[in-house]
């Protein structure tokens, strides 16, 4: 064992407590009634490295849903479906600075395609790109790629969650009727949306979310088997925008302050990842002002600072 894995094993258990106090700054999301019911002062943390070693602390067992972390995975499996050209032809790769579900920039560009895949109309566009004739296709699809990543073949979406968002989500149905008058999107709204909605409320803990970081931090290849689940290219492209807007407009300040491609979920969610090295997957469902965890950012800051792991 090396010396830095040996540290991390031994004092990760006390970070994770110091970042924890941090969940009384935050505040758990509630747009989404039924994610409302998260311990606010839960936090739990899973990494893994490429030969199987693991090191977990805290709430680390505890299950939430994807959200916005899903975006990353379904943005691969478009990519994947349908190649550079035919995304990029739909969805921008520039960050917006605005809210994640802001639909201010969708009128002062043209053509109106959203800015990027990671933003709300961004994702909703690329819900639609996914191979499949129904929308129950395309969640089977999103599925199964998910259960590989994640090493879980049980891996579902929450029930109750997905129906409270169906129930709630106005201005995702706006942005959607939108992106559809401005001839972004083809398929019926209502159908995209199913499938936008299912994927984002698929239940994980931090194991699952440390695997799927880790076949990133690979370059798309699984370390364990060896196996290349996803194009290098791909996986590339998907780092750039974790880098740019996968913590939406705190992106600058994070790639400041920790320098690891991430992405949140207003779950409390963050995907993070040390390239070549390790796959992390944290949570803390209180969020700061800018929807991302409030104790995760601090618990990742402090291990970069302590290993000197920014990229930059
Ligand atoms: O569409 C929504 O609002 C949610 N399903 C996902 C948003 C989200 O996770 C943004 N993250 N910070």
């Amino acid at each position: 064992m090396d010396s830095e894995w040996s540290r991390l094993s031994t004092e990760l258990p006390g970070w994770v407590e110091a970042s924890r106090k941090q969940s009384s700054q935050g505040k758990v999301a509630s747009y989404i009634p039924e994610l409302a019911h998260a311990p606010w002062d839960a936090l739990g943390v899973t990494i893994l490295d490429g030969s199987s070693g693991r090191v977990n602390a805290g709430n680390h067992e505890l299950l939430f849903t994807l959200q916005s972390i899903s975006k990353v995975f379904t943005l691969l499996l478009a990519l994947m479906d349908k190649g550079e050209d035919s995304v990029f032809a739909k969805v921008g790769m520039e960050p917006t600075g605005d809210n994640f579900n802001s639909m201010l920039k969708l009128e002062l560009v043209d053509p109106g395609i959203p800015f990027n895949p990671l933003i709300n109309a961004g994702a909703i566009t690329v819900s639609s790109l996914i191979d499949g004739d129904t929308p129950a296709q395309k969640t089977e699809r999103i599925l199964s790629f998910f259960r590989e990543l994640a090493g879980d073949s049980s891996l579902t979406y929450n029930d109750a969650v997905f129906r409270s968002e169906t129930a709630t989500a106005h201005r995702n149905r706006s942005l959607a009727y939108f992106l559809k008058a401005n001839g972004v999107l083809d398929a019926d709204v209502e159908e995209v949306l199913q499938v936008y909605f299912k994927h984002c409320s698929i239940e994980v803990n931090c194991l699952h979310l440390a695997r799927m970081a880790l076949v990133l931090a690979y370059d798309g290849t699984d370390p364990q088997t060896g196996r290349q689940l996803i194009p290098r290219r791909y996986v590339q492209i998907a780092k750039s925008f974790m880098i740019t807007c996968g913590m939406y407009n705190e992106s600058g300040a994070f790639a400041i302050r920790v320098g690891l491609p991430a992405k949140s979920g207003v779950s409390g969610g963050v995907l993070a990842l040390v390239p070549g090295r390790y796959g992390i997957g944290v949570v803390g469902p209180a969020l700061n002002a800018k929807g991302n965890s409030t104790a995760g950012v601090h618990l990742l800051e402090t291990l970069s600072a302590a290993f000197d792991w920014s990229i930059f």
